[in-house]
Formats: C-alpha cells, structure tokens, sequence
C-alpha cells in the first residue's frame, strides 16, 4: 500500500473537513481510505446525515448526483469524472416521459442507478436492498420500473398481485456472469452456499440460495455458517467479505465480474480531488427540486 499518499489524503481530509465514502465496488485501498463503505443506500444515508461540508464519493456519477440532490449546501467530490454507469444511461428522461403517458396509472420508481433528469420523472426511487420494502407500501396496481429489468423482474415476482412493465435496462458486468461456471463451482465446493446480487439474470437467481445487496450478501455470508460462498456480483465485494470472514473461502465465477467503472477511482484521484476540489457536481436547481421528491420518498418509504 502507498502509505505516503493514504497520509497525504488523511491529512488534508481533516484540513477541509470532509469525509470518504466508498461504495463495496471500489478498489481494496479506496474501501480502506474511506471513513463509511457501504451499498447504495447506506452510502445515500451517510452523505445526507454527515455534518462535513465536503463529502468525496467513491462510487459512480448517480451516486455523487443522488448525494448532491439531497444535499445541495454540501460540496460533492467525485473523484474520477467519467465513472458512469452504463445501466443508468441505458433509460433516456425523453423516453421515460414517453413510457409515463402510455402508462397514466402506474407508479414510476426509479432504481437508483439513474440520471438526475430520469428520477426528475418518477415517484419514488429504491436500491436493491430497499426495493421490496417501498414497493409493498405503494398502493397502485401497476408499477412501471425502470431501468433494470433483472432488480425489477425479481421484486416483481415478489407481488404477484401487481402488474410490472420492466425498462429493457440491465447491468452489464452482472450480465457477464455464466450459469455453467456457478454450477460448476457448486459442484466442486464442498459446504458452500450462492450468494447472488439480484442483478443478475433469472436464470442465475434461479439457482441461489441467496439474493441480496452487497450488504445483504456481506450480512448472509457473515452470519452463515457454511464454509465456502460463490459470490455472484462485482469482485470488489471480496475486500469486505474477506475481512469480514478470514477463515471463509470466497469464490467468483469467471474473471468477468468487474465493473470498470468502478474502478476508475485511484488514489491519486482521491488526493487531486480533495486538493482542487474536484469534481464537485453542480445540478440545475429546477431539475434537482424535481429528482429530489422521489430520494426523499426512497429515504421516508424506507424506514
Ligand atoms: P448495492 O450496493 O445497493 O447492492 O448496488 C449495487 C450496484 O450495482 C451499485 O452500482
Ligand atoms: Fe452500473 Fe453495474 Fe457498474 Fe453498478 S456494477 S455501477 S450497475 S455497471
């Protein structure tokens, strides 16, 4: 580990008054830099309640963009700009709008992963690990869910009773995954259980013995007991989960599960970022009074 970097970002966090935060994804030395590391909505609480003005996020742009939206008086760091996420792009607010008008009496939520502009259009938002709690409070019949059909086709087998239409979204490090080399794993382990992040395709949550968050895979495979885990989400996970459990084996399917923007954050982009303030996020104040009514729903249905 670069020891005189991690101090030069210590020292210069505590002269500006800020905090890290890293979302599990992230590179090992970014998760250990950081003061909270978590799944999106931990990481969207935190920023919110943190009494810094400065919050550095190690994540990808809607989760900087969700902290600023919540919290316009704070500065927002994103330390590598061009860290997207392509799931996100994939649902346009204009075709959005379009979606809406077809479906007049149908709740919009949004995932998380999304543009400023594209919750601007919804009702409420969710996260994985909070997405089965908020749509059991939402009373319309139909739920259109956008953008990722996999987290939306697996929460709505949960409420048969409602009509889903899913956006044709999906994350593409997730959708690398090949059954044959899960089952393979499962085969060859003994004592193991699958833990699978939801998402993934149907054919892959069809054989888990777990479907979670990043947090909720981190809690499953910390309070089992089984001695081996296949973990069916982004490799970064395993920094966690080791600490967590070092006399655990995690395994991964494949070498595919890797976000690569996710890993754009260096440190070096972590200390720049914190001495020239970059990249702060600026939001049209219109267009974030709009996306923030569904964050704040997400936050209030939530609890
Ligand atoms: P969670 O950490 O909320 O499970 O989200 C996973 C993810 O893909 C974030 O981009
Ligand atoms: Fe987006 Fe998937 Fe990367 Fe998460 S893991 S940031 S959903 S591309």
């Amino acid at each position: 580990m670069n020891i005189s970097i991690f101090n030069k970002i210590l020292q210069l966090k505590k002269e500006k008054n800020a905090i890290i935060l890293a979302h599990y994804y992230q590179r090992p030395e970014i998760q250990e830099i950081a003061d909270f590391v978590g799944d999106s909505y931990y990481l969207s609480k935190v920023a919110r309640d943190c009494s810094e003005d400065i919050v550095v996020f190690c994540g990808v742009k809607f989760m900087a963009e969700s902290a600023k939206i919540m919290s316009p008086q704070k500065t927002i760091l994103l330390p590598a700009i061009d860290a997207g996420c392509p799931m996100a792009d994939m649902a346009e607010a204009e075709e959005v709008q379009k979606m809406k008008e077809d479906h007049p009496n149908a709740a919009v939520v949004a995932y998380i992963n999304s543009s400023t502009e594209v919750k601007a259009l919804c009702d409420v938002c969710v996260t994985s690990s909070s997405a089965e709690k908020i749509i059991s409070k939402i009373e319309n019949d139909e739920i259109l869910f956008l953008p990722d059909k996999n987290l939306g086709g697996y929460i709505a087998e949960k409420f048969p009773d409602k009509k889903f239409i899913l956006w044709d979204g999906f994350c593409i490090t997730h959708a690398k995954v090949n059954k044959d080399s899960i089952i393979e794993l499962k085969n060859i382990l003994e004592d193991v259980q699958v833990l699978v992040h939801p998402e993934c395709e149907k054919e892959i949550r069809d054989i888990a013995d777990y479907i979670g968050s990043t947090s909720g895979i981190i809690e499953r495979a910390t309070v089992s007991e089984n001695k081996s885990y296949v973990v069916v989400t982004e490799k970064g996970i395993l920094h966690e989960l080791k600490k967590k459990n070092p006399h655990k084996n995690f395994y991964t399917p494949g070498a595919t599960m890797t976000c690569m923007n996710m890993k754009k954050t260096t440190l070096e982009d972590v200390y720049a970022s914190l001495l020239n303030m970059k990249h702060a996020i600026e939001i049209d104040e219109k267009m974030r009074l709009k996306a923030l009514n569904a964050l704040v729903n997400m936050h209030n249905m939530a609890k």
